[in-house]
């Protein structure tokens, strides 16, 4: 039978679907056209990309046995720096089953925990820094950008960026955000205007030698001084073997690995964080019963914070999960068919391999069918009164094989960070009348979200 025709707004002539999505706002325009269109529908961008947030259709594109991580404009983009580094490579590629299968115990929970003494330092270092605010707005966004960057570089390869002690952030730090900016703007730019756009091009490959000198440096130190005791990622890249070959990864290859935690590690995190906190301030009813925990956690542990079990965070964590439901930081991933003549979803509509499907994470997570009447509420109680979870209606960490290798990471160090937050803080923001504005790079996070904190016991 003819494949049934996927619903698509009417093309503008050489434009395309181009002006159906607000570059500021895409995600907004991306779910007010699934609201629109259905759970399944296409835009003629730069090129056809499919986006499907159906509960039952995203259940195909998550089977590996038919579809495949596709890597979308601006990865390729990525690519220039990130390599064949574990997010953006194809699956067949040899260094993605190499370095997954290295990389997947050191980011077991086990291996998870060990890295808490790390954590902890660096969450100190914020908790003093909002000390030394206290009563003074800041961007929750800032601080949290800070903390995930120093935890991932203390926590990933020993590497102090420090960004609490500077009011500047490290200029690592500032190229790989502009790499990152620049690679959203290359991948909607046709090829050939990258090249015309010279000027722009050569800061870029500047910025890029720059960021990988600045890797390279630290595996050649780790290499001539070994620290076996340091219980970091660096070390499992220089020292794991792969399982089944007993193949190590390359030089080239750790440097890759390096760049894509910095980039995959940070902004996602600090983007749930900043969520989960708007979210508590909207709902303070769940501010509350965060503290209660927080403060009960901290009392099992003898109030020392290198004890505290994490895994009894649970209303904490049903905070996170809940903040990742409405505002997923990464909010799409891609999938193309493995097989060359493509393949029929239910209903009848066709993806041709090469394609992009895309998983629109906001309308998936909202979608009332699976989640209910209370889908667009922020109700943590629903991860833990039992109802049951459609199974494939929850994606902010991606899907199967290519899920997020980091999410027990980004989850352990979130939960220990609010626990602390709320145990040591009365929060407030800056401006009650905030209401939620996104701002969007290759992720999202709240725009101009200022919060007020003040030590809680030096109030009493
Ligand atoms: C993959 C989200 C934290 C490292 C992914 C994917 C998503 C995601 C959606 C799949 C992308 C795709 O299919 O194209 C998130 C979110 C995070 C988070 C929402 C925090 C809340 C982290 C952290 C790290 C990390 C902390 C590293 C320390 C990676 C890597 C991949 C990945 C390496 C690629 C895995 C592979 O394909 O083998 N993440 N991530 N992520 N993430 Fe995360």
């Amino acid at each position: 039978p003819e494949p049934t025709p996927i619903p698509q707004p009417k093309e503008t002539l050489l434009l395309g679907n181009i002006l159906d999505v607000d570059r500021h706002d895409s995600v907004g325009s991306l779910q007010r056209l699934a609201a629109l269109y259905g759970g399944i529908y296409q835009l003629k961008l730069k090129d056809k990309i499919v986006f499907v947030s159906s509960p039952s259709l995203v259940t195909e594109l998550c089977d590996e046995a038919r579809f495949e991580k596709y890597i979308s404009n601006p990865l390729k983009e990525v690519r220039n720096f990130a390599g064949d580094g574990l997010f953006t490579s194809w699956g067949e590629e040899p260094n993605w089953t190499l370095a997954h299968r290295i990389l997947v115990p050191a980011f077991s929970p086990v291996a998870i925990k060990k890295m808490q003494g790390m954590m902890m330092d660096i969450i100190t270092q914020m908790l003093m820094s909002w000390e030394h605010h206290a009563g003074q707005p800041f961007e929750a966004a800032n601080s949290y950008t800070r903390l995930t960057f120093d935890t991932i570089g203390w926590c990933a390869f020993r590497y102090r960026f420090n960004s609490f002690h500077t009011s500047e952030m490290h200029p690592f730090i500032n190229i790989m955000v502009k790499l990152l900016l620049e690679s959203q703007n290359r991948a909607r730019r046709p090829g050939l205007l990258n090249q015309v756009f010279y000027n722009t091009d050569a800061a870029y490959r500047e910025n890029i030698d720059e960021l990988w000198r600045q890797c390279d440096e630290i595996v050649a130190e780790r290499r001539k001084f070994p620290d076996p005791e340091a219980h970091d990622l660096l070390n499992n890249m220089i020292l794991d073997k792969d399982p089944k070959t007993g193949e190590h990864l390359s030089d080239e290859n750790i440097r890759y690995q390096m760049v894509t935690f910095l980039i995959a590690g940070h902004e996602t995190t600090s983007g749930m964080l900043t969520f989960a906190t708007y979210y508590m301030l909207k709902n303070p009813a769940v501010l509350v019963k965060a503290r209660e925990e927080a403060d009960r956690v901290i009392a099992e542990a003898g109030g020392n914070l290198l004890k505290m079990n994490h895994a009894k965070l649970t209303y904490i964590e049903a905070i996170l999960k809940e903040a990742l439901r409405l505002q997923p930081p990464a909010p799409a991933f891609t999938v193309t068919p493995k097989k060359e003549e493509g393949e029929t979803l239910a209903g009848g509509y066709h993806i041709a391999k090469g394609q992009a499907a895309a998983v629109l994470l906001h309308s998936l997570h909202r979608d009332p069918g699976a989640w209910g009447p209370d889908a667009d509420e922020f109700n943590p109680e629903r991860w833990l009164d039992g109802r049951e979870i459609h199974p494939n209606s929850w994606k902010p960490f991606g899907s199967g094989a290519r899920a997020c290798i980091g999410r027990i990471f980004a989850l352990q160090e979130a939960q220990l960070a609010l626990a602390l937050i709320v145990a040591r803080f009365d929060l407030e923001m800056a401006d009650p009348g905030y209401d939620l504005a996104i701002k969007q790079t290759l992720t999202i996070k709240p725009d101009h979200f200022k919060i007020v904190a003040r030590p809680r016991f030096r109030n009493q």
